[in-house]
């Protein structure tokens, strides 16, 4: 026995020392990383670059979601579109690439539908085409200093997606002579003459454009938007156009426009407009700047088509702003957790909440009530939600071995992330930063998910959200929470079902 344990006061004091120190559950730190910073419940490339998710559609009982690839690499290069499959939307299934750059240029942003009465011609009746709407980039027209090197075009799949094929007289709608010109968001729509048709969305500088077309082949140009509306420090990239109904239950349209530079925390992030949509014409309700995230990483998100009743949204988690130069090594970029969109009222204003989709909560594999204010962390991937239980402050601390953190707040009104002492951040001058959003009304509940390296953070179900990813040199090991939160749990989110 070492001679200090003969001393029975020491003894009772390292007790009760030992009692005290219990409070924290004991958890035994789980990692399942083989590869630094690569998310376990998120979907991130097999290797190589990726960028904004592109064609998601629901068809046959699986989500598919398309995205901006470069195999090859993980910086940006000549772009793909990867193709994953999932029956759930979080468990995915790698596929083949969908659709590679040819001899007409780059495969940029762009959409999918289902051709159900086969308007295009391009199936049959009775084996609808997917057809997949997307941008050409023409690199070397661009290089060339041509202004007309962006156009849209379309390839479609007979076979459930697995294969594409491009349509032989692309493009379907040439450039009329704008440099930014791109990333189609195509979906149903009446035409004027009450014929089913389809409805094309498109960025178009720092306007949206919206094109008709009764077969997906020949379009023609409906209306302009964007002159002296939003936000304006970048070109507007990504829209779509959503109908959803207003907690009054009047139809409302909803048009998300990604911008780059020009977000609320330097560099991209996705702004929306609330307003009407007839013969044609999008038309705001008002003139507020509504950024749908006011966390720095997620851009160029879309919803799902052909899923009834249903808003299904996921975006690309990261920031144009240093996207190429985060510290991961065999990939680069994660998208966000699927997401559903919403409309709230909040002091009569609307406003578009993302909540994080449903089908989330079968990633819990085990989950623990606190009846403390701090615990070890069970793993990397894992969910935290708790109560607010008075309208004050409150916090959320997270910090590893090194002393490397990150501070949730509520103040003054703000709502707030601070990942200033979260780790690597030398990659890039801006990524050290408090990010904030504004949150005039009541907070109740706190919904967190943190993955390897990114933390979603959802106040009231996503009528706040801060996107944001981190590369701490170690996993987060301990989180301490204010004493006005109430009903802790931590959901370990670790092994997939
Ligand atoms: C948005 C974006 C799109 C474009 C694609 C290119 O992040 O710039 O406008 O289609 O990425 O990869």
């Amino acid at each position: 026995m070492p001679p200090l344990m003969k001393n029975p006061a020491l003894i009772l004091f390292l007790l009760l020392l030992n009692l005290a120190c219990q409070t924290a559950p004991e958890i035994e730190f789980e990692s399942s990383q083989s590869e630094k910073f690569r998310p376990i419940y998120h979907f991130t490339p097999p290797s190589g670059w990726m960028n904004d998710p592109n064609g998601m559609v629901f068809y046959e009982n699986n989500y598919h979601l398309f995205y901006q690839h470069f195999p090859d690499s993980t910086i940006w290069g000549p772009m793909h579109w990867g193709h994953a499959i999932s029956d759930n939307l979080i468990e995915w299934k790698h596929q083949p690439i969908a659709i590679n750059p040819d001899t007409l240029g780059y495969i940029f942003s762009g959409s999918a539908v289902v051709d159900a009465g086969n308007s295009s011609g391009l199936g049959t009746e009775e084996n609808p085409p997917l057809v997949a709407i997307y941008t050409y980039h023409d690199m070397e027209s661009e290089q060339s200093g041509d202004s007309d090197y962006q156009s849209q075009a379309i390839a479609y799949s007979l076979d459930q997606g697995k294969t594409w094929e491009k349509y032989a007289q692309n493009p379907v709608l040439p450039n009329p002579g704008i440099r930014d010109f791109r990333d189609p968001k195509v979906r149903p729509w009446t035409l004027s003459n009450g014929q089913t048709g389809w409805l094309m969305t498109l960025a178009v500088s720092d306007r949206i454009q919206f094109y008709s077309s009764a077969n997906l082949l020949e379009w023609k140009l409906e209306s302009e938007f964007g002159q002296n509306q939003g936000a304006h420090g970048g070109v507007w990239e990504c829209p779509d156009l959503i109908p959803m109904i207003a907690p009054d239950g009047s139809k409302k349209w909803i048009l998300l426009v990604s911008i780059n530079p020009g977000g609320p925390q330097k560099g991209s992030a996705t702004q929306y407009f609330i307003g009407d949509f007839l013969e044609g014409k999008f038309s705001p309700d008002d003139q507020l700047i509504r950024w749908l995230d006011y966390g720095p990483d997620n851009y160029a998100g879309v919803t799902w088509s052909n899923v009834s009743n249903r808003h299904l949204f996921i975006g690309w988690m990261s920031n144009w702003l240093y996207a190429q130069v985060v510290p991961t090594e065999k990939w680069r970029s994660a998208m966000t957790i699927p997401r559903e969109l919403s409309l709230f009222e909040v002091d009569g204003t609307l406003l578009v909440k993302s909540a994080p989709a449903a089908e989330i909560t079968q990633l819990r594999t085990s989950s623990f009530e606190l009846d403390d204010f701090e615990s070890n962390l069970p793993s990397e991937a894992v969910e935290i939600s708790a109560e607010i239980e008075k309208e004050e402050t409150f916090s959320i601390l997270l910090e590893n071995d090194l002393g490397e953190k990150v501070l949730i707040t509520r103040d003054n009104g703000l709502v707030s992330v601070d990942r200033s002492l979260a780790g690597n951040s030398d990659f890039h001058p801006d990524f050290a930063a408090v990010h904030s959003a504004p949150m005039s009304w009541e907070a109740k509940t706190v919904r967190l998910f943190l993955d390897a390296s990114s933390l979603e953070l959802f106040i009231n179900d996503g009528e706040v959200v801060l996107t944001s990813t981190l590369f701490p040199t170690e996993p987060w090991k301990k989180i301490r929470f204010s004493e006005n939160l109430a009903k802790i749990k931590i959901h370990n989110l670790t092994e997939k079902k």
